[in-house]
């Protein structure tokens, strides 16, 4: 009995240093500071369980700087829809590699808070880096959740959420590709967005214009699957369009979106809205809320195009002034 308790004795003590020595070991390992500790993901790994189950993911880009964006988004757009998270779930995607402690900290509390960050650690956030985000939010919500459709947004745009989730029901395809398209746009050859490595052809591949655009699950998956092997060009709108460009696409082209670089103005129709400052997507939910209208007041500063699929691409698109496309 007694050599029993030495021995029970001697393995507690054994045990504890055991436990001492892994802590410091742990510890020399992964320094305090708190610039490498990985933050939490919006939703948990493939590994860790089932994934999260969602009709449409949506996904805004913003930059972790971009809080109090957020919680404009959050407090706008995002209600405009009553159903749940296994209809439509709200993410915003981005890179905390390099991040200074005090902005991790940031991202803290803000995931705790709202728990809708996807925390990507190993993106480096950058202008120069945008096609790299929006690939990296392929693989990422590829990996953490089962969806149908994934909307990309930018942080600027204004998105009927309600509407647009109607109106993807009518047009719901396994291999959908759905936005604004252009096929004649030339390539930038000067400027922050010049593409030095455009050689394909004179012009763009068609592509859905960058303000939002919707994926089916499959073309995402494609698109996370062959990540490392794919070119990453300037403008993330024409590396989508070009990467899918092999593929057995539907491509939809809706004047709703109203996603170019600069607004056509505002129209009731509009599904999606781009280049709107916090204001004005203030304003907007609160017409919307108010009147069940987008706009105070419709107009038009650029007119739009109905996509001719008749002609080659680069005869896809003319503006016609006396049309009342939106
Ligand atoms: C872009 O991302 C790559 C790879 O993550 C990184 O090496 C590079 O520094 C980033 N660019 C900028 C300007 O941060
Ligand atoms: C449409 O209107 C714009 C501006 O008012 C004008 O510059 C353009 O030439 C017009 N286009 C056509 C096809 O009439």
């Amino acid at each position: 009995m007694c050599s029993d308790q030495v021995l029970v004795v001697a393995i507690a003590i054994c045990f504890c240093y055991g436990w001492v020595i892994f802590w410091t070991c742990t510890c020399d390992e992964t320094p305090k500071s708190a610039v490498t500790a990985p933050l939490k993901a919006a939703a948990p790994t493939e590994a860790a369980g089932p994934k999260p189950s969602t009709y449409l993911l949506a996904t805004v880009l913003t930059s972790p700087g971009d809080s109090t964006l957020r919680t404009v988004i959050r407090d706008t757009w995002m209600r405009l829809s009553a159903k749940g998270k296994d209809t439509v779930t709200v993410i915003f995607p981005m890179g905390t590699a390099g991040l200074g402690e005090e902005e991790r900290d940031r991202l803290t509390k803000e995931q705790s808070e709202h728990g809708d960050l996807a925390l990507i650690d190993n993106l480096y956030e950058h202008y120069s880096n945008l096609t790299r985000k929006t690939l990296a939010t392929m693989v990422y919500a590829h990996n953490h959740y089962d969806f149908r459709f994934l909307l990309k947004v930018d942080s600027d745009s204004f998105v009927r959420l309600g509407a647009l989730l109607k109106s993807l029901r009518d047009v719901a395809h396994p291999r959908l590709y759905w936005g604004f398209l252009d096929g004649r746009a030339k390539p930038i050859r000067k400027g922050k967005w010049k593409e030095s490595d455009w050689i394909l052809c004179d012009r763009y591949l068609p592509y859905q214009l960058g303000g939002g655009y919707v994926l089916a699950a499959d073309l995402v998956e494609y698109l996370a699957r062959s990540a490392r092997l794919l070119k990453l060009y300037k403008n993330e709108d024409v590396a989508v369009g070009t990467w899918l460009a092999g593929l057995d696409v539907k491509y939809v082209h809706d004047p709703r979106f109203d996603t170019e670089f600069r607004s056509r103005g505002c129209s009731d129709q509009y599904l999606i809205t781009h280049k709107k400052t916090p204001a004005e997507m203030l304003q907007l939910y609160n017409n919307v809320k108010s009147t069940q209208r987008l706009c105070e007041k419709e107009f038009r500063v650029r007119a739009s195009y109905v996509y001719d699929w008749s002609g080659p691409p680069s005869e896809c698109c003319h503006r016609a002034n006396s049309s009342n496309i939106p």
